[in-house]
């Protein structure tokens, strides 16, 4: 029997044991684009319950200066923002917007951007690496360097899309071994050797290997993780050929999914944290080959919530929705250093389903819709 009733969103709701009550909660690491569609992705997000977001510089062309008009080869994150804010984003409580880090990226840069209040993180892209990362620097080459003494100095946060660059076939992806893990076991070490007060999100890590670098590594290291790499092996991905669910980096194995899930089990960990890497496409493939991104607006906090579960984790019992609540709404927050939020969201343990969303550039089809596959979680109203 139903113990007590609330109303949130004009919607009567009844606490049945089945709906959970969350704070609004925090995507950081998402892609909303740039141009005519851009209000349709900011929209899909505030309508999963999402306070704020990181929205990934990747766009074209790059968010590679910190104040300034738009110009044809760069835009700044003064300009992007407002773009974002002026699309839906004004209802964000939080907007972070990084700097990609290009052979233009100057220490100064770093300096007056930190000091303005407009500079909190800056992404490092493996040259040619993902969609869009064609500007990007080599880590070799930023090591050790002014760029990231000065992020060191100023507090600014290190987002890494942690591949190494430049590997093809069996160097790429094999069995034992993965342009992820060459990066984590090669270059992160160096790097933290180097920059030892960097603050560094490992973003969107797929690996084992990452999973247990970042548990190893000092507090202010700590990492996205995206619903599909808690969800989905390669094996989901291969079978059939779902294109809908191929990313970069690619879902990996099971002991990979194992770690992941082992990550966010552990109740004294408070270093991982929600990122959903949301990359709309809308066309998602050519006759040569299948752009790189699962789309996750408006079904996030579901699927997140159906990975906990899996992972024998229930966000409805007592330590597994705290873990839950920090992973979504509270981990990120902290590590950037603002408040979780104080509105809150609800889901519900109900099926569920969803569409294709249209855009300005086209419907673009949610990863769930691509994969066939049925929510088992609901989003019920916000308040
Ligand atoms: O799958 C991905 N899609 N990985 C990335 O790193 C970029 C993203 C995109 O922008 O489409
Ligand atoms: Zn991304």
């Amino acid at each position: 029997m139903p113990d007590s009733a609330w109303t949130g969103c004009g919607v009567d709701l009844l606490f049945d044991g089945m709906t959970l009550d969350l704070p609004k909660w925090f995507d950081l690491h998402t892609h909303f684009r740039q141009g005519a569609a851009l209000p349709a992705y900011v929209q899909a997000h505030r309508d999963m319950g999402c306070a704020g977001a990181l929205a990934m510089p990747n766009t074209q062309p790059p968010v590679a200066r910190v104040t300034g008009p738009n110009a044809e080869t760069a835009w700044s994150i003064q300009s992007y923002r407002d773009e974002l804010l002026a699309a839906g984003g004004s209802a964000f409580e939080q907007l972070i917007v990084p700097l990609y880090l290009t052979r233009q990226t100057t220490a100064e840069m770093i300096e007056q951007g930190a000091a303005s209040g407009l500079l909190k993180a800056c992404k490092y892209y493996p040259p040619h690496g993902t969609t869009n990362a064609e500007h990007g620097v080599p880590m070799n080459s930023l090591i050790g360097g002014d760029v990231l003494r000065a992020m060191e100095r100023c507090g600014v946060v290190l987002c890494i899309h942690g591949e190494q660059h430049g590997l093809s076939g069996a160097e790429y992806l094999d069995a034992q071994h993965n342009a992820e893990t060459t990066f984590y076991r090669e270059r992160l070490p160096w790097l933290l050797d180097n920059h030892p007060n960097l603050r560094i999100v490992a973003e969107h890590i797929t690996t084992r290997v990452a999973a247990e670098f970042v548990a190893a590594a000092p507090a202010h290291v700590g990492a996205t993780i995206t619903p599909q790499h808690l969800l989905f092996t390669l094996g989901h991905l291969i079978q059939g050929l779902k294109y809908h669910l191929y990313c970069l980096p690619v879902v990996k194995f099971e002991e990979d999914r194992a770690a992941l899930r082992l990550a966010v089990s552990n109740p004294d960990q408070r270093k991982f944290f929600a990122g959903t890497d949301s990359a709309p496409h809308a066309t998602k493939v050519t006759p040569c080959g299948c752009a790189a991104g699962c789309f996750t607006g408006g079904c996030a906090p579901q699927l997140y919530a159906m990975a906990f579960e899996e992972s024998g984790i229930s966000p409805l019992d007592g330590l597994g929705r705290d873990l839950f609540e920090h992973f979504l709404c509270r981990n990120g927050p902290a590590f950037y250093g603002f408040p979780a939020s104080m509105e809150r969201f609800q889901m519900e343990r109900r099926t569920s389903q969803i569409q294709a969303l249209a855009t300005a550039a086209g419907p673009v089809t949610p990863l769930p819709t691509g994969l066939g596959m049925e929510l088992t979680w609901s989003l019920v109203g916000q308040s």
